[in-house]
């Protein structure tokens, strides 16, 4: 099958089957390759596409799916080449603990996400500092949302978590922006958190 099909949504899915499809579909997509930046961009691409053909509950219309994509912990990356002039670098940055943009699908979105425990605020930073997936129905009603997209009104973000001898390490965030209130349901919620699942493990970190 050509990649570009695994996106492909047969007709009259209930939410659950979709996110049970969109695994299955993740499931081929990823094997044979570990790379977390090119796992996370075939994982991005493949849910917005797919999200963007399951016309009955999001399509392309105002319930459109506007942004999906990752915040993966700054160390996962290479070291980081800062220049002296960027007006994000201040005397406590370097102190910060922060998630850097991954990749994503949709329009551009914010650089990064501060999760230091006290500085933090946001959607993001929430699942990933709680380790818990965050349901925001309304996210102007959400104290600290961060606004990458005005047009913006549903968010749903599921933290990243990797177990590793017995512990739970969070990596990052999965993030879907949606143009309608309520986008989301716990359907959804329950779908994405096993696709979440199936990413983080099918990446070495
Ligand atoms: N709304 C997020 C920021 C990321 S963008 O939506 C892509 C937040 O509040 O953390």
């Amino acid at each position: 099958m050509p990649h570009a099909d695994s996106a492909l949504v047969p007709p009259n899915l209930e939410r659950r089957e979709f996110w049970a499809h969109v695994h299955t579909q993740l499931e081929s997509l990823l094997s044979g390759q570990r790379h977390w930046v090119t796992n996370l961009a075939n994982a991005s691409s493949l849910i917005y596409s797919s999200l963007a053909a399951y016309k009955p509950h999001f399509g392309d219309g105002e319930n459109a799916v506007n942004w999906c994509g990752f915040y993966v912990e700054t160390s996962f990356f290479p070291k980081a080449r800062v220049s002296p002039k960027s007006p994000d670098q201040d005397n406590n940055a370097s102190l910060d603990q922060r998630l850097l943009l991954g990749p994503f699908c949709g329009k551009p979105a914010c650089q990064f996400i501060n999760v230091t425990p006290g500085k933090s605020r946001g959607v993001c930073a929430d699942a990933y500092l709680q380790r818990k997936t965050m349901l925001v129905p309304d996210v102007e009603a959400y104290p600290g949302h961060i606004a990458c997209d005005g047009e913006t009104k549903s968010e749903i973000v599921c933290p990243l978590l990797l177990k590793q001898n017995g512990e739970s390490i969070a990596v990052g965030v999965l993030d879907l922006d949606c143009l309608a209130l309520n986008g989301f349901s716990l359907d959804d919620m329950v779908g994405l958190e096993r696709v979440a699942n199936l990413v983080v493990n099918s990446c070495d970190w």
